[in-house]
């Protein structure tokens, strides 16, 4: 089904490029931007913002032409996202675009970090994720904090945001990545190398993230990362809906609805994969109530499971509103678990794959990395410790300053979540002028930012971890520059825990492995709303007992 699913969400952002034209309006307001001309064009477009943005895909720059080609970046070629970066440039950061009359679609695209500081923080709570986000997603996740907005939103937002912060959430989080990275990871690639195969470190990293933020969200294992790599049917029916969830947003309103109604095509997907989504959390959500009730009676609440729990669904499940009674229902507690297994299944494994490809081209970078670590490493000052069961401390990992700053790197010229929207409420101005009437739907661009020299300056497109550091001590970029993460009161509630993963199974695979990407492998980004690599990535792995090989 997800073969299928992706064939065709491909068929239809092709059908979608055809209508696109460009002309002049004389109607529109008055432009803004660096080009500052009066002459600024706006977009016709069939379909709604993410539709829109598919259609930017469509055929290539005219060479000459206002909109000159952007040569493609770092080796990958030419997209959908480099289009949009060209066009963006050309616009001085903002552009328009306007749907036809029947569709009442505005959408403004801008990369500009005063827009973004102004919708993100400033002016929040003018721009929410909206109605049209949220009936779309609904299905899959309910009233979770991806699509909420106001109250519900706030709520999650402070709960959840305490539990992240918890000394307790920290050890769970340290102990589940040492179990997958030092029982599973590890002796997955062991195997690999020994069999001198290639492997699609995509794909493994992808049951890594898949697993661990199931530990964290719902304290159960699903166990996707394991020799074989077999097929686990949860991991495969929250893939198949989250396909055939975006694929609604290629798909006009009614359309979708109707084959809702009517348990047709994608609609179908999605209703028997959302079946096998609550199948597996109900069943966890049910244990896990009457794990802690059996808990509470016997007094040993600490104690249940054998170990005390510090699992998103164990916080919320005790939970307890004004009179005594549980706090969350069921579906409620279905939804919390939904929306962080989304947020954080393969935000840092898509990452990790930029992060590896980088590295297998520029290898003076990871050399300075590996020098960090040896560094860390001897500082323990240990003697007689066995190599392969070197496991990095927490402290140890905070410390590694360099592989952060080339982590962030990789996440500013390959943020995980290229593109975001918003919907505006009431009639705006954006700082760089741009008039937003209610209603307007605004694309903010993290893929372009990286890529504008008025941001990161001329070597924009150079892969330089140096640029995050001064004195050698990583040095933080304001939100607003640096959006992988999103910023304002949305900031993403998982960086520290996304540094940490990835840092942690960075570390510990550079550390044991040389990663050669396969030569002749083509590298592209796949058009969806996470960063994946199209066709995954496929490496070879070389074992570093020989030091003289670093
Ligand atoms: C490299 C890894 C990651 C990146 C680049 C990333 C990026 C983002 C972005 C751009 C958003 C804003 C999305 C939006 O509002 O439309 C977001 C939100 C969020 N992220 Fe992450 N994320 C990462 C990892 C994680 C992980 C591992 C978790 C959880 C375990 C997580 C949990 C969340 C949550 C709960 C939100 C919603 C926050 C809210 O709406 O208040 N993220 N993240």
């Amino acid at each position: 089904h997800g073969r299928h699913g992706r064939a065709h969400f491909q068929r239809r952002a092709q059908r979608h490029h055809s209508p696109v034209h460009r002309r002049r309006r004389p109607r529109q307001p008055a432009p803004t931007g660096a080009d500052g001309g009066g002459a600024r064009r706006r977009f016709h477009l069939r379909g709604h913002p993410l539709a829109a943005a598919a259609a930017l895909a469509g055929p290539p720059v005219v060479a000459g032409g206002r909109h000159a080609p952007v040569p493609p970046p770092l080796g990958v070629r030419g997209d959908m996202y480099e289009w949009i970066t060209g066009v963006l440039k050309a616009r001085g950061g903002t552009f328009t675009f306007c749907g036809p009359w029947f569709t009442n679609l505005h959408c403004v695209v801008t990369a500009d970090p005063r827009n973004l500081e102004h919708l993100l923080k400033t002016k929040f709570g003018n721009f929410p994720k909206g109605p049209y986000f949220r009936d779309t997603v609904r299905d899959l996740l309910g009233d979770g904090i991806f699509g909420a907005d106001d109250e519900v939103w706030r709520q999650q937002r402070k709960a959840a945001s305490l539990e992240f912060h918890s000394a307790e959430f920290r050890a769970l989080t340290a102990s589940s990545l040492v179990e997958l990275v030092h029982r599973r990871l590890l002796p997955v690639l062991a195997e690999t190398e020994a069999a001198g195969a290639a492997v699609d470190l995509q794909d493994v990293l992808l049951r890594l993230t898949f697993d661990n933020v199931c530990m964290i969200a719902f304290g159960a294992d699903p166990g996707c990362l394991q020799k074989g790599l077999p097929e686990i049917p949860f991991a495969r029916a929250f893939e198949d809906a989250t396909e055939a969830t975006i694929v609604r947003f290629v798909t006009p309103t009614a359309v979708w609805r109707g084959m809702r109604a009517l348990g047709v095509g994608h609609e179908r997907v999605l209703r028997r994969s959302l079946a096998g989504v609550d199948e597996f959390a109900y069943d966890v959500i049910r244990k896990r109530r009457e794990e802690l009730a059996a808990a509470a009676a016997t007094g040993h609440e600490e104690a249940a499971g054998g170990l005390r729990r510090a699992d998103l669904l164990t916080i919320f499940t005790k939970m307890r509103g004004a009179d005594g009674a549980p706090a969350y229902s069921d579906k409620f507690l279905r939804d919390i678990c939904v929306n962080f297994i989304l947020a954080g299944r393969d935000t840092s494994s898509v990452a990790l794959a930029w992060f590896f490809w980088l590295l297998s081209k520029n290898r003076g970078v990871e050399a300075k990395i590996l020098q960090e670590v040896e560094g860390i490493v001897a500082a323990r000052g240990r003697c007689g410790e066995v190599e392969e069961e070197l496991v990095f401390q927490p402290e140890e990992v905070k410390r590694m300053e360099y592989l952060h700053a080339a982590l962030s790197e990789a996440l500013r010229l390959y943020p995980s979540v290229p593109v975001d929207h918003k919907e505006v409420v009431e009639d705006e101005v954006f700082p760089d002028g741009t008039v937003l009437k209610k209603g307007t739907k605004v694309i903010y661009a993290m893929y372009s930012m990286g890529r504008m020299e008025s941001i990161w300056g001329e070597d924009c497109r150079e892969y330089r971890p140096e640029r995050w550091l001064k004195d050698g001590r990583f040095m933080g970029e304001s939100a607003y520059k640096f959006t992988a993460f999103n910023g304002g009161p949305r900031l993403c509630l998982g960086k520290d825990f996304a540094y940490y993963q990835m840092k942690f199974a960075a570390a510990s695979i550079l550390r044991r492995y040389r990663v050669d990407v396969v030569q002749g492998h083509p590298v592209a980004p796949k058009l969806a709303l996470t960063l994946f690599m199209k066709h995954g990535l496929k490496v070879t792995l070389a074992k570093r007992d020989d030091k003289a090989k670093l």
